[in-house]
C-alpha cells in the first residue's frame, strides 16, 4: 500500500490483473473510442457494432454521452471546462471497464486534440482506439436529428459543436468511417472489420 498524501492509500498494484480478466473473457479490452460531431452517426454505428461484437461473444458496454450526461454527469454543461470534466470522468470510468477486461464502445463529440489526448492519458495509448465518424457539418446538420443544430443556429442552444463551439477533426485517428454514402449496417460492419484484430484474443 502506497500513501498517495491526503490519506488515501491506493492498491492498484493488489488488484488481479487485466490480464486474468481478459483470459477469462477470451477477449482483449480495448476502449473504442467513436469522435464525431452531434448526429454524425457515432451512437447508431455503435448500437449495430456492439450486438455483432455480442453475436460473437465479446462483453461490451456501450457509454454514449447523452445518457452519461443524464445521469453520472448530469451536472456538467458544454463550456470547454465542462467538456474537459466529462471527458476525463468517461476516459476515468472506461478504464474501469478496461481493467475489467470489458471492451467499451464510447460514444463523445471528444471535440478538440487537448480534450481526446488527455482521455488516450487516462485509459493509455495502446488501450485507446481512436474511431472518427467523418460526417460533414452540412450533412449532420441536414439530418439535424435531435433539432439542436436549428436552435444552435438561431442561438437558443449556445456552445454548440461545429456552431459556435470548435470540432477538430483527429489527425491521427486508428479507423476513420464514412456514413454519407452507405448505410449504418456498412458502417458498422466497415468499423468491427477494423476493430476485430484489436479486441482478438
Ligand atoms: S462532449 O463535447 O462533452 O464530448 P457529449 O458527447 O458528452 O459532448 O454530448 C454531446 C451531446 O449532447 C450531443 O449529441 C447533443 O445531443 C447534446 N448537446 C446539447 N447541447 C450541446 C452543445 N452545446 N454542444 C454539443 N452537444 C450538445
Amino acid at each position: 500500500m502506497k500513501d498517495e498524501g491526503n490519506n488515501i492509500y491506493s492498491v492498484f498494484d493488489e488488484i488481479l490483473p487485466k490480464e486474468e480478466k481478459e483470459k477469462m473473457l477470451n477477449q482483449k479490452a480495448k476502449v473504442l473510442w467513436l469522435t464525431g460531431l452531434s448526429g454524425s452517426g457515432k451512437t447508431a454505428i455503435a448500437k449495430v457494432l456492439e450486438k455483432k461484437l455480442h453475436q460473437q461473444g465479446y462483453l461490451t458496454q456501450l457509454l454514449d454521452g447523452d445518457n452519461i450526461r443524464a445521469a453520472i454527469n448530469s451536472n456538467l454543461g458544454f463550456s470547454e471546462q465542462d467538456r474537459t470534466e466529462n471527458i476525463r470522468r468517461i476516459a476515468e470510468v472506461s478504464k474501469l471497464f478496461l481493467n475489467c477486461g470489458v471492451i467499451t464502445i464510447n460514444c463523445f463529440v471528444s471535440p478538440t486534440e487537448q480534450i481526446r489526448s488527455e482521455a488516450k492519458v487516462i485509459v493509455g495509448q495502446e488501450n485507446f482506439i481512436e474511431i472518427f465518424v467523418n460526417t460533414s457539418l452540412e450533412v449532420c446538420e441536414v439530418r439535424d436529428t435531435k433539432g439542436l443544430y436549428a436552435k444552435a443556429r438561431t442561438g437558443e442552444v449556445k456552445n454548440f459543436t461545429g456552431i459556435s463551439a470548435p470540432f477538430e477533426s483527429p489527425e491521427n485517428p486508428n479507423i476513420v468511417v464514412e456514413t454519407e454514402n452507405q448505410t449504418v449496417e456498412d458502417s458498422a460492419n466497415y468499423v468491427l472489420a477494423h476493430v476485430l484484430p484489436f479486441i482478438k484474443a
